[in-house]
């Protein structure tokens, strides 16, 4: 009879072990083995036991999550069991933080109390302003933002009591209505414009147009195509599973820090370009490129060198990332806000990329031209991205704190045998 069993014989001593199997929700996309049980598999007594290596996490499971599902082999995107298709037509932002972090979508009267209790919490004190002015007026607007979360921490020293709900609650509820304002203001610190106050009137995204883009009219009015193109980008954005700044969040978190360190760290790792950087340099290398006609050269000069193709390729997804095809559809219905020819050379790229490397396009991609066509400036897409992931950093953060193991990995140690130690002169 089959056993859900994996036996190993280890050919060093010619014992046997028997390592049990576990399955998630869905048994038929994959299983897993505990890697603690592999320590019991030893040479000798002192042995501390076999380690996985895996540099990149490449194939390792770091926790039990129930937010979101991700099959890269077959292009399947769920939040809370919701396919992602759905949600991104039919929900809202705000609406799916909520899912995100409570599990369940809520009725109105629990989705009115959520937009209140995120709106009400829009505005920054004015001492964090100062911090941000205290910045060049060059400073790339996701250093400023991964600093002033950091700074948050100082302001809200209850946030420490990870283990109050009521604190943690309050705490989230500041993170997303906060990194909308911190994200406007690091834009209108660099072009030396004043700071616009939050309009609670607005929208979550509509209050973010506001606060980026109004200037002397008495009330700023979202254009509505804009306003539901940005609220779907947030929704594509908001979770995706243990990623490499999800993964940093948690394991911040493991220390029992408090959520704004953990998620200072986590918008770090998103900066990087391999990471949620990749979409500013999406845009870069799009202009670079100019026009369909060049983007043979483009890429075969690229892959020449060794370089990669900015928003292509995922770690997961074997087959086209499933966020790419709405935020394509977004972008074909605002391209003529601006440079239709960006659309043209993105579809040509795809087609040489196909040809080339065998490789698809990842959220990256097409996110970039639609901030574009936002008239969102490039350096600003990576804060883009992080106010979108906060409401999945933040459901990450409350798993990995109710059930909390410090994380800490080990090394396959290749320095120097023991040495013994000789004083200065005598070296
Ligand atoms: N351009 C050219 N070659 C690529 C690319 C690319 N964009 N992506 C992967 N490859 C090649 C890579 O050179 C390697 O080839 P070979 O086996 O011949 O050496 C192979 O594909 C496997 O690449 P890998 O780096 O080992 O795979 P990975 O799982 O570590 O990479 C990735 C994932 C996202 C880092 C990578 O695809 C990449 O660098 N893409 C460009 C940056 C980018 O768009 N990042 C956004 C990621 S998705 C959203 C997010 O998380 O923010």
């Amino acid at each position: 009879m089959a056993k859900d069993t994996l036996t190993i014989t280890d050919n060093r001593t010619g014992e046997i072990y028997e390592v049990p199997i576990s399955y998630g929700t869905y048994p038929e996309y994959g299983a897993a083995i505990p890697a603690a049980e592999l320590r019991k598999i030893k040479v000798s007594e002192n042995d501390f036991g076999l380690i996985t290596y895996d540099p990149g996490y490449t194939n390792t499971g770091s926790c039990k999550s129930n937010i979101t599902f991700v099959d890269g082999q077959r292009g399947l995107l769920r939040y809370r069991g919701y396919p992602i298709d759905q949600l991104a037509e039919k929900s809202t932002y705000l609406e799916i933080s909520y899912l995100l972090l409570n599990g369940e979508r809520p009725n109105q009267e629990e989705l009115n109390d959520w937009i209140d209790n995120i709106t009400m919490r829009t505005m920054l004190n004015e001492s964090i302003k100062k911090v941000i002015d205290a910045f060049h007026y060059d400073a790339h607007p996701m250093g400023i933002l991964v600093s002033t979360l950091g700074v948050l921490s100082t302001f809200y020293p209850k946030a420490k009591e990870i283990f109050n709900e009521e604190s943690r609650t309050r705490q989230i509820w500041r993170l997303i209505a906060k990194m909308p304002t911190i994200a406007a203001y690091a834009y209108r610190h660099q072009r030396g414009l004043p700071y616009v106050l939050p309009d609670n009137d607005l929208s979550y995204t509509g209050n973010f147009l506001n606060m980026l883009f109004k200037v002397t009219e008495q009330k700023y009015e979202p254009d509505p195509v804009l306003e539901r193109a940005l609220d779907v980008l947030f929704i594509l954005h908001a979770d995706h599973e243990q990623n490499c700044s999800t993964s940093v969040m948690r394991n911040v978190g493991s220390s029992q820090s408090d959520p704004y360190v953990a998620v200072a760290g986590a918008a770090a790792a998103l900066y990087g370009p391999l990471h949620g950087g990749a979409n500013q340099r999406v845009k870069e290398m799009l202009d670079e490129i100019g026009s369909p006609d060049c983007v043979v050269d483009y890429v075969d000069k690229t892959l020449a060198a060794k370089k990669r193709i900015m928003g292509f390729g995922h770690r997961v997804y074997r087959v086209e990332d499933p966020r790419g095809r709405h935020l394509k559809a977004h972008a074909e219905k605002l391209q003529d806000e601006g440079d239709p020819m960006m659309l043209e050379t993105s579809a040509r790229l795809i087609e040489v990329m196909h040809q080339r490397k065998g490789l698809s396009i990842n959220v990256d991609f097409y996110s970039a031209s639609l901030y574009t066509y936002l008239r969102l400036p490039p350096d600003l897409f990576p804060n883009l991205f992080a106010i979108s992931r906060i409401a999945g950093w933040a459901a990450h953060i409350l798993e990995q704190y109710a059930d909390n193991q410090l994380i800490r990995p080990r090394s396959e140690y290749r320095g120097p045998g023991q040495r013994r130690y000789r004083p200065l002169g005598e070296r």
